[in-house]
């Protein structure tokens, strides 16, 4: 049965060839200081940061700079950016670049003018700010993260080795996003498919709980089938412009908060990938791909009845004379061999995972009620463990 939600995302999305059409626009909504956050220089490599750039100058801003946010931007480079908002008095923040950027951006925002330590307030404490924040823009870069119309910010704390994710009400999501899908043709291969593994673990974390029958499984299985399908694609031709624009469609619904509303999600692979993460620095999507399937076949005997529907309504296994359990882990099979077949990475020890930092990163993983089964911190361990094989 559907439980009561209120549903409300404010975020104008721009997609398509031609979006950037869209950021004069956009930009005139905003007082004239914008600070231009952006990674580790694939936007100069690629054109767009000139784009950009001659885009501000003609709208008339005064630009601040804000460069070298690194995948799993760290606190260190939050407090520096709160600074630089601060100095440059900044009315936007305008992210060019993938999830870490977006991410990033929301972040600064908050803690741009916010009273005591954002770390605790914002990560361990998870509360709302209450001071001034600064509208987000985003020119999104990169696919996986959903973050350009979500309010999700994860930040690793080197120090602790903690890696935490916040998700901020609707008032901190990105203003506007834009996506063109040739943007992403020039990411590496490892970032493209771990890209396409983030959107579906984001999907099978908020379908994987739950046994009612609710219109978002049926929304789930029709972006899950519509992903493995223009992933296969994407992979022979990264050019493929309906294959690459159907993914980055999926992964903004895969996680704006529509297909979580009136359900409960599970969200434990997000957690131990989180808490790998945290730990080694390795790429988001890569550390789901390392984990998924021992969670899995951990979880699958205490959510039988979902396992047996994901297998023959997403991955066409055939039923007939079948047990549940067999059908179960047929599909989970399929799913296997299709990441195999993409390349991803499915041995945590290729991420930096070893005996001696297991211990830590159990101790790290924050743990969920809302999957098929709570786990335990022995479970944890299993899992990655098995995840070592
Ligand atoms: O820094 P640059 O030089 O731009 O290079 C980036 C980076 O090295 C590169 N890249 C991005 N677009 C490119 C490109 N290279 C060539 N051509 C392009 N068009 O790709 C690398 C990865 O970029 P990053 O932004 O780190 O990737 P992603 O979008 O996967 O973001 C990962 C971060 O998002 C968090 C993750 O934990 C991680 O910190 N997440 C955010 C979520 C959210 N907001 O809801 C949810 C997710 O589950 C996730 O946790
Ligand atoms: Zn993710």
């Amino acid at each position: 049965m559907l439980g009561n939600f209120t549903y409300h995302n404010p975020t104008r999305l721009h997609f398509g060839k031609d979006a950037m059409q869209q950021l004069p626009q956009e930009l005139a909504r905003y007082g004239k200081n914008v600070l231009l956050v952006y990674g580790g220089g694939s936007i100069k490599k690629s054109g767009l940061y000139e784009q950009v750039r001659a885009m501000l100058d003609a709208a008339g801003k005064t630009v601040a700079e804000d460069a070298g946010v690194m995948p799993n931007p760290t606190l260190d480079k939050l407090r520096e950016g709160a600074q630089r908002a601060r100095d440059c008095n900044a009315d936007l923040i305008l992210s060019v670049g993938g999830g870490s950027c977006c991410d990033y951006s929301k972040a600064v925002s908050a803690a741009a003018w916010c009273e005591g330590e954002p770390w605790e307030r914002f990560f361990l404490r998870h509360e709302e700010p209450t001071e001034k924040t600064i509208p987000v823009g985003c020119v999104l870069t990169m696919v996986g993260t959903g973050s350009e119309m979500n309010g999700g910010s994860v930040i690793t704390n080197t120090a602790t080795k903690q890696k935490i994710g916040k998700v901020f009400g609707p008032a901190m999501f990105s203003h506007f996003s834009i996506l063109n899908p040739e943007f992403t043709y020039t990411l590496p291969k490892n970032q493209m498919v771990a890209g396409f593994f983030d959107i579906m673990s984001h999907i099978l974390e908020q379908y994987f709980s739950g046994t009612d029958d609710n219109t978002s499984d049926y929304l789930m299985e029709g972006l899950l089938r519509s992903l493995i399908h223009s992933g296969r694609i994407a992979v022979k031709n990264p050019q493929d412009y309906e294959a690459r624009s159907n993914i980055m469609w999926t992964a903004t619904w895969a996680l704006n908060t529509l297909v979580a509303k009136g359900k409960t999600t599970d969200w434990m692979v997000h957690m131990i990938g989180q808490a790998i993460g945290g730990t080694t620095d390795a790429t988001h999507g890569m550390t789901l791909a390392a984990v998924s399937i021992p969670y899995y076949r951990h979880v699958m005997p205490h959510g039988l009845a979902k396992f047996r529907r994901y297998a023959v309504n997403v991955w066409d296994v055939n039923p007939d004379g079948k047990t549940d359990e067999q059908i179960a882990n047929e599909g989970l099979e399929r799913m296997a061999a299709w990441m195999r077949e993409i390349g991803l990475v499915m041995d945590s020890r290729e991420l930096g995972v070893t005996e001696e930092n297991l211990p830590g990163i159990v101790k790290n993983t924050i743990m969920l009620p809302g999957g098929y089964k709570q786990l335990t911190a022995a479970d944890v361990e299993a899992v990655i463990r098995a995840s070592m094989a």
